[in-house]
């Protein structure tokens, strides 16, 4: 019999039933991460939105609670935010501090009216099992703008303000308020720089720490979704710069992605997280708008990426926002395997039989002369991804056409290729779960984020090397049994 789960992950959150998208609310609090997502509770491709839930208290292991927001006479419920109101300035907690969510509220239009999309409130007294809606909603609109969604509000120490980054079409508009209620326009951001190649949306501003020096920089993460001229498909693009509470301005002109596989979009930070734990978290959709609709799963659709720390890296004098999964992943994963001084000959490779619902792939690569290596992971006998390292090119090429059901698109089967740097010298952290793999490249410097529908994680890897040898100076893999 055709099992319908069998594409359901283990170590990352998917709902129970029916559509999800856009991970919204991230926010820890009282002990607890929760994830916020957009969610279709009547069937499992996009349609009238709500904000799904789900709370854990290490982000992987996921606890999927009731609906939190509904649609009302104002619209449906888009992406957004959430933070604690620690000191009332809402004026919704006069006994304890609670959440507040910052949502759009999306009005379709009719033949004669266009769409409309404002900003509004809802707050929970109950560590977010129940939600009121504020009374004044919206609280935010604009007279012209259609595209006018995703909220993402911070509080600002400097100025004691909340500032709100939201998208507006081609660029972020930033708004500050003094109590989530009142919002004054500050600044725009967007013409002219970046990455213009579909509407921006999503958007998360916060400050991350260079490592090694403690130097702090702003980081705007911008989503850009689908537009049908380019192959693509949705992806999401950073900007590092300053941030004085009124205006973000960007130091880099060139334009930089988050994550180069398919299938991360609409990634957004966790609030609140306390001081002295320090990280910045994110985590995305696992997913693509060019296909989301149509990945072959049942009665379900989507799932998140792992939970990522962020921070930032100079990189041949190039600062890059580097990533790696959050530790609390290491607890679900068994040493099965230790890789020490492996040599692989030109022309030959190495195979390790390898079987877990999850599977993780840590390897520290010398290159001594080869001009192509990589793993060849399979799924079954017939269904494998190919993972090839190019030192002429200096890329990383994932390869998913053979990895089981792919033809439910025509973009599924193209490569996904990342520059990375060094060549001769490669650290790779693999990450492989039911119907995903995350490729994360020299700690964190270049990560690749990919679907795969295979009908079983992993029987077998074979690591090999054309024209000339590799070794693995030290490594493991690892597999999880949950
Ligand atoms: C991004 C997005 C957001 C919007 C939401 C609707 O994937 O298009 O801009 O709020 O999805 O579900």
């Amino acid at each position: 019999t055709y099992n319908l789960e069998k594409y359901r992950p283990n170590l990352h959150f998917a709902p129970q039933k029916n559509w999800m998208n856009d991970p919204n609310g991230l926010i820890y609090f009282n002990g607890e991460y929760h994830l916020f997502f957009q969610h279709n509770p009547h069937d499992s491709i996009w349609g009238p939105m709500h904000w799904g839930h789900a709370v854990s208290k290490d982000m992987i292991t996921w606890e999927e609670l009731e609906i939190a927001l509904y649609p009302d006479e104002l619209g449906t419920i888009f992406s957004g935010s959430t933070v604690v109101d620690w000191n009332n300035t809402s004026g919704f907690f006069p006994d304890e501090p609670g959440m507040v969510a910052i949502f759009t509220h999306h009005l379709d239009g009719t033949d004669q009216t266009p769409p409309v999309q404002t900003q509004s409130l809802a707050y929970s007294h109950d560590k977010g099992r129940t939600w009121t809606k504020y009374e004044g909603n919206p609280v935010l609109k604009h007279s012209t703008k259609l595209d006018f969604r995703d909220p993402k509000v911070f509080w600002h120490d400097q100025t004691e303000k909340w500032i709100m980054v939201l998208a507006t079409g081609q660029t972020i508009s930033l708004y500050s308020s003094p109590n989530l209620i009142d919002w004054q326009l500050e600044s725009e951001f967007g013409e002219g720089i970046g990455s213009h190649d579909g509407v921006w949306e999503c958007p998360d501003l916060f400050e991350l720490t260079v490592e090694n020096s403690g130097e702090k920089k702003w980081v705007l993460f911008v989503s850009i979704g689908d537009d049908p001229q380019f192959e693509s498909g949705s992806r999401t693009q950073y900007f590092i710069g300053s941030f004085d509470g009124s205006t973000f301005t960007a130091e880099n002109n060139e334009i930089q992605w988050v994550d180069f596989g398919k299938d991360n979009y609409a990634g957004v930070s966790f609030s609140d997280v306390p001081k002295d734990d320090g990280r910045r978290i994110y985590l995305g959709w696992m997913s693509n708008w060019r296909y989301a609709n149509q990945v072959p799963t049942e009665g379900w659709r989507s799932q998140m990426t792992l939970p990522r720390t962020l921070a930032l890296r100079n990189i041949e004098d190039k600062l890059l926002v580097v990533q790696r999964p959050v530790k609390e992943l290491d607890q679900y994963f068994v040493k099965k395997l230790d890789l020490n001084d492996v040599t692989i000959k030109s022309g030959e490779q190495k195979t390790y039989n390898i079987d877990g619902s999850s599977v993780e792939f840590v390897l520290n690569i010398e290159n001594m002369n080869s001009k192509e290596y990589g793993l060849v992971i399979a799924h079954t006998e017939t269904q494998n991804t190919v993972i090839t390292i190019d030192p002429i090119t200096n890329q990383l090429i994932v390869d998913r056409k053979n990895s089981g059901q792919v033809d439910f698109s025509e973009n599924f089967s193209n490569r996904q290729e990342m520059k990375i740097n060094t060549t001769d010298h490669v650290n790779l952290r693999i990450i492989l779960d039911a119907s995903s793999i995350e490729v994360f490249v020299n700690d964190g410097a270049y990560a690749l984020t990919s679907l795969i529908f295979p009908d079983k994680t992993c029987e077998q890897v074979s690591i090999f090397s054309s024209a000339g040898d590799i070794k693995i100076a030290n490594g493991y893999i690892s597999a999880s049994e949950s």
